[in-house]
């Protein structure tokens, strides 16, 4: 981790003075109000009450209860000093069937959300869908139905009339391989389905339904810049040998290429269309190109590399190398490899980092939550960032994954990624360390245009 050490004490000047410094939630993990004023019920709701499903048997129904305390949540994200918060939209809070009727209360709380962003100096970044579908469309048929994507159009334009006018980013989809791939294939996250099939018509139709909208939000005159978030882990082969190359490319070919090749060449990857043979997904005429609709950004979501291993699973935590809670070793230099090579493949738009961070054990000792392991994590990987800057790549913006500890998912509230630290005994909120660093980081950065002096 040289990166780090050298660079750390002077990082704030390896920036420009408009790179965008935020933290990032999402709906279903931090807003509770499960059914509160008319909200209808999503995937994850209906997944959440599988036996099983969730680690600590817990669900979404109170989580950060950030629905209720939406104005001192404000509060907090304002006292770290962002320039923006990455939030998502639940889609059953806004149109609780997924089509038709929307709901007033859901678009006046998100109205609230971004009015109160604004008075506040910050810049709202909408995601329309991190994760969270209606049920009612699942019982359609879900994602790997081809309405679907028309229903996201819809859906789309209703929040952009609503909002467009005052957002800054919009996102369509937040990873689309997890909701692909651990949804419909694997089945560990919402709906559950495990099907190859299933799974390769969604992604499909999550990126048809991303490039679809860009093209309608943008013919309603929509300002906001537009992209897509893809979970993008490097995948490094664990030896030189043969088999792990192999393996290594495959996987780069499955779980990156499959997503950004559409979008910046209109093509799959043909080695993974081979693979899926019969499994791989029905596309119309005319489908890759409105993919490849050109974004105004590109998000990035980096937590960890993927070790490819023809033999033994590469394990980590057993090679004594540093892990996180979630035991996803911690490999700054993947964030800055991965970020070279997108730059050297693709033409590429201005490119966020828009989840970063790490789940820490973080004990609470008389109010304080001295999380160095974080501190090191957020500087190490944000200096692997001013390393791909320095050479050239178009960063914009980072964002930490993630303000407050919430619900993470099929892992429910064990695990920790909060720069800020939540009791969810009694909703209380406070700064861990990290949080001290983090403002204090972003206080530097904005006192004078470092890189301009350089
Ligand atoms: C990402 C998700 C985000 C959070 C982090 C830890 O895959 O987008 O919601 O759970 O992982």
């Amino acid at each position: 981790m040289t990166i780090a050490v050298t660079a750390v004490s002077l990082l704030h000047h390896r920036f420009p003075a408009d790179f965008c410094w935020g933290v990032a939630t999402s709906a279903f993990q931090i807003e509770g109000a499960a059914a509160a004023d008319g909200k209808g019920a999503s995937i994850w709701d209906q997944f959440c009450q599988l036996a099983g499903a969730i680690k600590d048997g817990s669900n979404g129904d109170i989580a950060c209860d950030h629905y209720h305390r939406l104005e001192s949540d404000l509060d907090l994200i304002a006292s770290l000093g962002v320039d923006a918060y990455r939030f998502s939209v639940c889609w059953p809070r806004v149109q609780p069937l997924g089509a038709g009727a929307w709901n007033p209360a859901g678009l006046d709380f998100y109205e609230r959300l971004v009015d109160g962003l604004l008075a506040r100096g910050i810049q709202p970044w909408l995601t329309l869908n991190h994760w969270d579908l209606p049920q009612a469309l699942q019982e359609q048929g879900g994602w790997a139905a081809r309405a679907t994507v028309h229903r996201f159009v819809d859906y789309a334009r209703g929040i952009n009339q609503r909002l467009g006018d005052r957002l800054t980013g919009i996102t369509t989809h937040n990873e689309p391989w997890v909701m692909a791939v651990l949804g419909h294939q694997l089945g560990i996250f919402a709906p559950g389905i495990k099907s190859r099939a299933v799974a390769a018509q969604v992604s499909h139709h999550l990126l048809l339904s991303h490039g679809l909208a860009l093209q309608a939000l943008r013919a309603d005159g929509c300002k906001a810049k537009l992209g897509i978030v893809l979970n993008m882990s490097p995948a490094m082969p664990a030896t030189d040998s043969a088999a792990d190359l192999a393996l290594a490319q495959m996987h780069d070919a499955r779980d990156l290429r499959w997503y950004t090749d559409p979008l910046f060449n209109a093509a799959y990857p043909a080695e993974v269309l081979a693979e899926l043979g019969p499994d791989a997904p029905q596309i119309e005429a005319g489908d890759m190109a409105h993919i490849a609709t050109p974004m105004d950004y590109l998000g990035i979501n980096y937590y960890t590399r993927h070790v490819a291993s023809a033999g033994q699973p590469f394990d980590a935590k057993a090679l004594g190398l540093p892990v996180t809670d979630m035991d996803w070793e911690i490999y700054p230099q993947g964030l800055t490899e991965l970020l070279l090579r997108l730059h050297r493949s693709h033409v590429l738009p201005p490119l966020y980092i828009t989840e970063n961070g790490g789940a820490f054990k973080d004990p609470l000792s008389d109010g304080q939550v001295h999380d160095a392991d974080r501190k090191d994590y957020l500087q190490t990987h944000i200096a692997a960032v001013a390393d791909a800057l320095d050479q050239g790549v178009p960063m914009a913006g980072y964002m930490v994954w993630s303000l407050m500890d919430n619900f993470e998912w099929a892992s429910g509230y064990e695990k920790r990624f909060g720069l800020v630290h939540v009791d969810y005994a009694t909703q209380q909120r406070r700064l861990k360390d990290s949080a001290h660093w983090y403002r204090e980081f972003l206080q530097r950065c904005h006192a004078a245009d470092h890189r301009a002096r350089v």
